[in-house]
């Protein structure tokens, strides 16, 4: 074949894009505005006042809750900046650290992740806790500065049995002169994980709880106008094809929804030279989807956690059923260990996995009592499309060398 026939990337770059600017449908972008969650900033801001008309004598604790999808994280990292900018006009030092317990699984990953937000260069191994504390202290004090510490997904690290709140909290206590250099926002989906806390914890935390509430159908459309007029081109996406989108992504409620299918529906659009995005692109980039939250938790996961969560679909698939037992899918777990030689982990092991696919709201669990079996765990999948789970899982395997 001859060089002009292979001009593939010249002949897609003499198309025009339909998009502005693509990166601004990324779910990790944060815009300059939030449409409908001005209040909640304005909340914050009037908590936080305080840190700079009276520099280190105040700490605050916040806690913010709400379901997937709905701001919390963007307007928290939002409000970062523009703390830290009112602070900087004003000669302050304050801090900005966003942690996701999720992906730092302990306290002492959370505390390295915190210090070399301040000290790129800070080694990760090599010190206790306790030294991590200290160093964090030393720091706040030799450079004169206050840090806002923002623990999202705090529900991961709660249930760990280490009280990195309770020691933070201490590092204000104990401070010399008694200044107060560290404030903290909490952010989970549902408060019902606080009961594992320290109660003296738990009642610090509470006293400032903001609860984002769900978008109404409305304000997706608004939002999702706002991230499509700063994505795409004029007249590529009509409001009624957002009205279509809105109604699709109220139903789930996560706005990453809505941005995911504005992003494929337009792929699509342009793969088949359209000059606008119609119902029929929206309908296939619908398809096949899942929530962008699974996916994120999905690419966190070992080999051996995606082996049994494989497990798990496997044998919902495989008996064809709806529910199946915790012993069933360990039966199918040994044999895709058999299958692609590798190591099963003990049942204890397998159990914590299982207790974290709950609370990463892939599977949901009940206990029944049956009079022959006695009490005993079921699993199901009630929330997400078991083909695409699937697909994804083995995909993930893949990635990491297993062929299944
Ligand atoms: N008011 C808004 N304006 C513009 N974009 C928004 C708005 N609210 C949410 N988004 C976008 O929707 C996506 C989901 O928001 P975010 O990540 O903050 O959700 P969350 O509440 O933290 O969810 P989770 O509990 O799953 O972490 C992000 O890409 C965010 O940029
Ligand atoms: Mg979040």
């Amino acid at each position: 074949m001859n060089c002009i026939g292979m001009e593939f990337f010249e002949e897609l770059l003499k198309r025009p894009s339909m998009f502005k600017d693509e990166s601004k449908l990324d779910i990790n972008f944060i815009p300059e505005e939030l449409p409908h969650r001005e209040k909640e900033l304005s909340l914050l801001s009037q908590l936080f006042l305080g840190l700079i008309t009276n520099p280190n004598t105040i700490s605050r604790k916040v806690l913010i809750t709400g379901k997937t999808g709905i701001g919390k994280t963007v307007t928290v990292k939002c409000f970062g900046k523009l703390l830290e900018n009112a602070s900087k006009k004003r000669n302050i030092n304050i801090m900005y650290a966003h942690v996701n317990c999720r992906k730092e699984r302990t306290s002492y990953k959370v505390l390295i992740k915190i210090i070399q937000i301040l000290d790129r260069n800070f080694p990760k191994r090599g010190y206790s806790l306790q030294d991590l504390l200290d160093v964090l202290i030393e720091f706040l004090h030799r450079n004169d500065m206050h840090i806002l510490i923002v623990l999202d997904e705090l529900s991961y690290l709660i249930n760990k049995h280490e009280d990195l709140i309770y020691s933070l909290t201490r590092i204000n206590d104990d401070a010399i002169k008694c200044d107060q250099r560290l404030s903290i926002i909490g952010i989970v989906r549902d408060l019902s994980c606080l009961n594992n806390l320290d109660v003296s914890t738990m009642s610090t935390l509470q006293t400032n709880i903001i609860d984002f509430k769900k978008y109404s159908r409305e304000q997706i459309f608004d939002i999702l106008k706002y991230r499509a007029d700063i994505s795409l081109k004029k007249n590529v996406l009509s409001d009624k094809m957002i009205e279509m989108i809105s109604e699709i992504t109220f139903n789930s409620s996560d706005v990453r929804c809505g941005l995911n299918i504005i992003w494929k529906s337009c792929k699509i659009a342009e793969s088949k030279n359209l000059k606008y995005i119609n119902s029929e692109c929206i309908r296939l980039g619908n398809q096949d989807l899942l929530p962008y939250s699974t996916i994120d938790v999905l690419e966190c996961m070992n080999s051996q956690k995606l082996s049994f969560l494989l497990a798990i679909i496997k044998a919902l698939n495989n008996y064809d059923k709806v529910k199946i037992s915790f012993n069933e899918a360990l039966k199918m777990y040994y044999i895709i260990c058999e299958n692609v030689e590798m190591k099963p982990r003990s049942n204890s092991q397998l159990w914590n996995y299982l207790q974290e696919f709950k609370r990463e709201n892939l599977i949901a669990t009940k206990t029944v009592s049956e009079r022959i079996k006695g009490r005993h765990t079921i699993i199901e999948i009630p929330d997400l499309s078991l083909p695409h789970l699937k697909r994804n899982t083995i995909e993930m395997l893949n990635a990491k060398g297993f062929k299944i």
